[in-house]
Order: C-alpha cells, then structure tokens, then sequence
C-alpha cells in the first residue's frame, strides 16, 4: 500500500492525527511555559523573546514545521470525519452518542474554533493587524521588541480578554479528549491502566486551563503591569 493511500485509510489518518497531535500539544505546553515568564517580569519574558527572535533562519524553519504540522492535523481530522460520516447508516442529526462526553462530540466545532483562534493570535501578537489596546511595536532601548509591554497593554482591552480566555476554554476542552483519543490510537491505553490513562487529558488540559487564563486575567486585573 502506498504511503498516499494508508493516510487515506481510516487508522493511517488516525495515527497522523495522533503524532500531529502530540506535537501541537508540546508546542502549546512550551509556548505556556515561555508566556508564564510574564510573572518574572519585563527582562525576563524580553529576554525569552530576544532569544527565540535571534534565531533568525532556525525560527522559520520551526514556523514552517509548525503550520506543516498543523495543516496535517486539520486535513487528517477532515478525513477520519469524512469516513465516519459516509460509514453512519443513520442521518447525522439522529445519531446518539450518549455513550461519549461532551468534549469528545464537540471535538470538530471546538477544532475549528482553535484554528480561528490561531489565525486572531498570529494577527493580533505577530503582525499587530488586529490589535485594540494598540500594544503593538514597542521598542526597548537597544531597539528590540518590548513583548512584555505589548502583551501586558494588549490584555488592556476587555473584549481582547474576552477572545483569549473563551479560546483558552475550547483549547482545553479539544485537548482534553485530544490527548485521551491519542493515546488510544497509539495503543498506549489498555484494559490495565485505563484508570490512569483516561486521566492524563483532564489533567494536561487543566493545568493549560489555568496556565493559559492566568495571563491575560493577572494583566486586565492589573496584577502584572
Ligand atoms: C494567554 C495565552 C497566550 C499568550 C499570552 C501568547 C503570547 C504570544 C506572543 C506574545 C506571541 C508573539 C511572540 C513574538 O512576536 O515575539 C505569540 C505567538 C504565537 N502563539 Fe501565542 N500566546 C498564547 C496562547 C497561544 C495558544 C493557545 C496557541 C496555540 C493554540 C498559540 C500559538 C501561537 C503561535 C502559532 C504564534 C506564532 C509564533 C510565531 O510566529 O513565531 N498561542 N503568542
């Protein structure tokens, strides 16, 4: 079988979207943890932004093996979706999935959602495109991007809040059936441990719930200035 038609199968496009999904959970767990900086203060989340601006050429290959991977998440999903609908007998809007939770039915509408979100993102801190509070183009004395300032003042305004914080809650409700369903296609989740396992999701998605909301919430409240 070619590699072109076992991605067209329904396991091949699973396990595409596990291994993407793996990735943009590392990313989104990294990301996290280099926004989290924010509370050490201005040099420390600048400093964070100067070093991953200073590599130059390196950050755009990053970039582009980010969004490649983000695109074969989102196409492989579009396939798994696509088979599971031409394989359901019954209309779509009478099925019954009372047996699955609520993150696991949305998972589509809540995908979708965080690609939205990613597109206002890169819009809002990247480009400076979207940006109500004007945060954007700073400069510190050595000329550098004065991050801190852009994402402390950009928080400034409510319906920005408003935007990240509900994404924030959709993110965690994907990846918390995300991380639970990849684990089970890769074969990581058995009889034996699925107690434990079905918890990992819940619990990564909770701790970036709280990581995630704490920025923007500690900046309109005036706890970072
Ligand atoms: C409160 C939450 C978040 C904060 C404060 C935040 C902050 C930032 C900042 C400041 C930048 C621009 C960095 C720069 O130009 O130097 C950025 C870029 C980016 N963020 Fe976030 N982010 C958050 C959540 C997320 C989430 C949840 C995702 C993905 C699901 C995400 C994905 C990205 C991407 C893809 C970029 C573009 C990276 C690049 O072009 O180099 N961010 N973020």
């Amino acid at each position: 079988m070619s590699l072109g038609t076992t991605m067209k199968s329904s396991i091949g496009a699973k396990a595409l979207m596990a291994i993407t999904g793996i990735i943009l959970v590392l990313f989104v767990i990294g990301h996290m943890i280099g926004n989290l900086q924010v509370f050490l203060g201005p040099d420390a989340l600048n400093q964070y932004a100067h070093t991953l601006q200073s590599l130059g050429p390196i950050l755009w290959v990053i970039r582009l093996a980010l969004l490649t991977t983000l695109i074969a998440h989102i196409w492989s999903a579009a396939v798994v979706v696509r088979m599971s609908v031409a394989a359901r007998p019954v209309d779509y809007r009478h099925r019954k999935d009372l047996a699955t939770g609520f993150a696991a039915r949305t998972m589509l509408v809540s995908g979708i959602v965080v690609a939205l979100f990613i597109v206002y993102h890169v819009l809002h801190f990247t480009t400076g495109t979207i940006d109500m509070a004007q945060s954007y183009g700073h400069l510190l004395p050595d000329g550098g991007h004065d991050v801190y300032k852009m994402v402390v003042e950009g928080f400034q305004h409510p319906f920005t809040t408003i935007v990240y914080c509900l994404a924030t809650v959709v993110l965690c409700l994907h990846l918390s059936h995300g991380i639970s369903s990849l684990m089970q296609t890769l074969g990581v989740r058995k009889d034996s441990n699925a107690a434990c396992i079905d918890k990992v999701g819940p619990v990564l998605a909770a701790i970036i719930l709280i990581g995630n909301l704490s920025i923007p919430l500690a900046a309109l409240t005036g706890l970072i200035k």
